[in-house]
């Protein structure tokens, strides 16, 4: 289930993201926008429950999300795009898996994961700017069910076709959602058009 979030600032927001000459802070901030401005659509089905709401003047029904969020950004691109989400649900709990793809064979190397002891009763919302060949994401998938998770989604920011058919034919009930769904993959794994290495770009570790 591919839910793409169309916005037009979203989508200048990324215009000036692509650009190879946008320097690593202002890149930092365009994605933290991006992120929350995906926040309402990301989160727009969540199940709610009716609670009692007092005001200064009487009582009346209010509403809570049922279950507790839990954000999991996958190191280290993912971190970029946790702020965003953080901004708008400042509640929420943080797990972190670190995933790197090797970039020789593009397949996933899990290296790290650290998440609060109960996942089965939360919504875990998993984070990464990149879904390209989709190997990273379905291990993060993978590695989080594997650890009690159920009611899972997952955001990027860029995905390639490639990559949300992986993702889809992995676990066909996973909600993925994305800003934009790229043209392809190039036959180095990257994303076309793409962002270039996302990681890099954020953290300024470009050679
Ligand atoms: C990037 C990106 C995703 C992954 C996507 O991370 O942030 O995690 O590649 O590629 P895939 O869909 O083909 O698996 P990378 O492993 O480069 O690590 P980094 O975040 O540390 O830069
Ligand atoms: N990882 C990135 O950061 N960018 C891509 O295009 C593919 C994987």
């Amino acid at each position: 289930m591919l839910h793409t979030v169309e916005h037009p600032l979203i989508a200048e927001e990324l215009t000036k993201l692509r650009n190879p000459e946008c320097p690593s802070p202002e890149f930092r901030q365009r994605v933290r926008r991006i992120a929350s401005m995906m926040v309402p659509a990301v989160t727009a089905n969540l199940e709610t429950t009716v609670v009692s709401c007092t005001t200064p003047l009487e009582i009346t029904s209010g509403v809570k999300v049922t279950r507790g969020i839990i954000l999991v950004p996958v190191l280290r691109a993912g971190l970029g795009f946790l702020d965003g989400f953080l901004d708008l649900i400042p509640q929420a709990s943080i797990a972190h898996i670190g995933v790197a793809r090797n970039e020789k064979t593009l397949v996933p190397e899990p290296y790290y994961l650290k998440h609060p002891p109960v996942l089965g009763e939360h919504e875990i919302i998993i984070l990464d700017p990149m879904l390209a060949t989709g190997g990273s994401a379905i291990e993060a998938v993978r590695s989080l069910k594997e650890a009690g998770a159920r009611h899972v989604r997952f955001a990027c920011l860029v995905a390639s076709p490639e990559g949300v058919n992986a993702l889809e034919n992995a676990f066909p009930d996973l909600a993925i959602y994305t800003a934009c769904l790229d043209r392809c993959l190039n036959d180095r794994g990257y994303i076309l058009p793409g962002l270039g290495d996302a990681g890099d770009r954020l953290f300024g570790t470009c050679g």
